[in-house]
């Protein structure tokens, strides 16, 4: 027990002590940074990671201050992941392709915007739910901010075939279009949800519907037997860790892949990213199962 201790303490805070943090508005939620601070610890960086509750018209002044401090990085969330791109001096290749920013790294004076909630959310799909996506059939509900992400990054998997389905069919119209053009896909409204589903391979919920306390919600209304059995049915949602898509999908002989390790393996990148080290992994997990449960 003592030794845990020890471990967790990590070193002191000293006039070396790197500066991190996350931005957001509201931000008081947020497990960052409990989740970011144990990994600092668990490794032994001397860096401490804080939640700055920064509103819009202070963007600029914060992008600023961070280049004037020489804060080692930050996250962004909502609403800033689309404005900040702005105030930054270089935004990496899939950040640009996911119109978002979620980590910013600072390199000499610059401040570098990636994105990290695509990438983090496959990872966690391969490593988590060990699926292999080259070659699937996945299906896409939602056409917002959080699909964007995931979609860009899925395109890189080599997928046999992405459908976009939404309740508004121009939304995942014009997100289809940005896609790369050797990703076969297809966007669809709802009424074409449940022939999508029939030859799925994976099924990923990229919307709210089903987060707390809107519990009872179905994701455009799908039902779960309309998926093959031993197919992935995936949720971004981690509030709560077991959605309702999720459970029927269960019942219905799916695997299922729930939205905590999106959240985890974000923060993942971003660690590793901004120390060049592996994330401790098992341990981010343990505290954020913990924060979840305060
Ligand atoms: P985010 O950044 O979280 O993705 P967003 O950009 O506002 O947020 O996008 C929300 C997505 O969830 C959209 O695809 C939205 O559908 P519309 O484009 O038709 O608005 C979808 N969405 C949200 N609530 C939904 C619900 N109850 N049922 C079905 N789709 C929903």
């Amino acid at each position: 027990m003592k030794q845990t201790f020890a471990a967790e303490a990590g070193p002191a805070i000293d006039s070396r002590t790197v500066l991190y943090g996350v931005i957001g508005d509201p931000i008081r939620h947020s497990k960052s940074p409990a989740m970011l601070g144990r990994a600092f610890r668990e490794t032994g960086v001397n860096a401490v990671y804080l939640a700055f509750h920064v509103t819009a018209d202070r963007l600029a002044a914060f992008a600023e201050g961070a280049r004037a401090m020489g804060m080692g990085g930050f996250n962004v969330t909502i609403p800033h992941k689309t404005a900040i791109m702005a105030h930054l001096d270089m935004i990496d290749p899939t950040a640009e392709a996911a119109g978002a920013v979620n980590t910013v790294v600072r390199r000499e004076d610059k401040l570098i915007g990636f994105n990290t909630d695509g990438p983090g959310y496959v990872r966690s799909l391969k490593e988590e739910a060990g699926v292999e996506l080259a070659g699937r059939r996945i299906v896409v509900l939602g056409a917002g901010g959080a699909a964007r992400g995931i979609l860009h990054a899925l395109a890189q998997e080599e997928p046999a075939h992405i459908a976009i389905v939404n309740r508004t069919a121009a939304r995942a119209e014009a997100l289809a279009q940005s896609l790369p053009a050797d990703v076969p896909k297809a966007a669809l409204g709802p009424d074409d949800l449940r022939e999508a589903c029939a030859d799925a391979d994976i099924v990923i919920n990229t919307t709210s519907a089903g987060m707390s306390p809107n519990t009872d919600e179905l994701p455009l209304g799908i039902d779960a037997s309309w998926m093959k059995p031993g197919a992935v049915a995936s949720d971004i949602v981690y509030n709560p860790m077991r959605t309702r898509f999720l459970e029927e999908a269960e019942r219905a002989g799916c695997r299922t892949h729930g939205g905590l390790g999106m959240f985890i393996y974000q923060g993942a990148y971003a660690f590793e990213y901004w120390t060049g080290q592996a994330a401790p992994v098992a341990a981010m997990r343990e505290t954020v199962i913990r924060a979840l449960g305060q």
